[in-house]
């Protein structure tokens, strides 16, 4: 990698409306929205280690639902979805967020927790760029809540945290995922061939991606001018 890619923003940087992010790990801790969509009030917070049984509760109910999609991880699906798995997991994203390599939140529905979505490989100094990825839970899908979600945090990304660029790579066959992306105005950039192992195998992704010029008056504004959300 070359040593530029691992510095921080100057402060002269351009490109940001209210100037160059500050802090430590700017964006992190935050809370975002509520925003009301069909499904009810979306909010995204950072994850608690009291989530431990609602996170469980819906992930070993939801396997059929999730498991086509998400990389092949260690153990069965029951066992790395027990309510004792969360403690480790939730260490190691607060622990990615405390270092300003991750921006991780759960994404909850009326107050109640109904997924995730997070930001990873952060990325600064020439680059500023990072992941987005997610899940919801199947009593809510079908209801906006992944696009309020995405919107928020892209917003969030381009005017808290500092970054240029997020890429979101996904299956061809997972079309709930491109429908969300194609709402928000992702752009596909190419095909990442064996990209992942997901579920047992390696598996082509798509990839999408945004800029901050994309977006000059922010995803959440573009999705209440649309109809699709409304600010309560
Ligand atoms: N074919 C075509 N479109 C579909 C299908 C389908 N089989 N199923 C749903 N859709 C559409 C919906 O109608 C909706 O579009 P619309 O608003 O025009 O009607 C869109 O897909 C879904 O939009 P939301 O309601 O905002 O999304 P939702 O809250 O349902 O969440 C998600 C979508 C996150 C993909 C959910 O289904 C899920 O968690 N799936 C399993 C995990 C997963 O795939 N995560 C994404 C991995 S890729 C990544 O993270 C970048």
């Amino acid at each position: 990698m070359p040593a530029e890619l691992g510095l921080p923003a100057s402060a002269g940087d351009a490109g940001w409306p209210g100037g160059a992010p500050t802090g430590r790990h700017p964006g992190w801790p935050a809370r975002l929205g509520p925003i009301a969509v069909g499904a009810g009030l979306v909010e995204l917070r950072p994850p608690r280690l009291f989530d431990s049984s609602a996170w469980s509760r819906i992930r070993l109910r939801d396997r059929l639902h999730l498991e086509n999609w998400e990389p092949t991880g260690p153990g069965r699906w029951e066992e790395r979805n027990a309510s004792m798995s969360w403690p480790s997991q939730w260490w190691a994203l607060r622990s990615l967020a405390r270092h300003g390599q991750s921006l991780p939140f759960v994404i909850t529905v009326d107050g109640e927790l109904a997924g995730q979505i997070t930001v990873g490989n952060v990325v600064r100094g020439a680059l500023c760029s990072a992941w987005i990825g997610y899940w919801v839970a199947s009593h809510v899908v079908r209801g906006g809540v992944a696009t309020a979600a995405v919107a928020m945090l892209v917003d969030h990304c381009f005017a808290d945290a500092g970054l240029h660029r997020l890429e979101a790579t996904v299956r061809p066959e997972n079309a709930p995922s491109l429908r969300v992306l194609g709402k928000l105005g992702f752009k596909q950039e190419g095909l990442f061939r064996r990209y992942l192992d997901v579920a047992g195998d390696w598996r082509d992704h798509l990839c999408f991606a945004l800029t901050v010029e994309d977006v000059p008056t922010g995803l959440v504004n573009r999705l209440v001018g649309q109809g699709r959300a409304r600010i309560p």
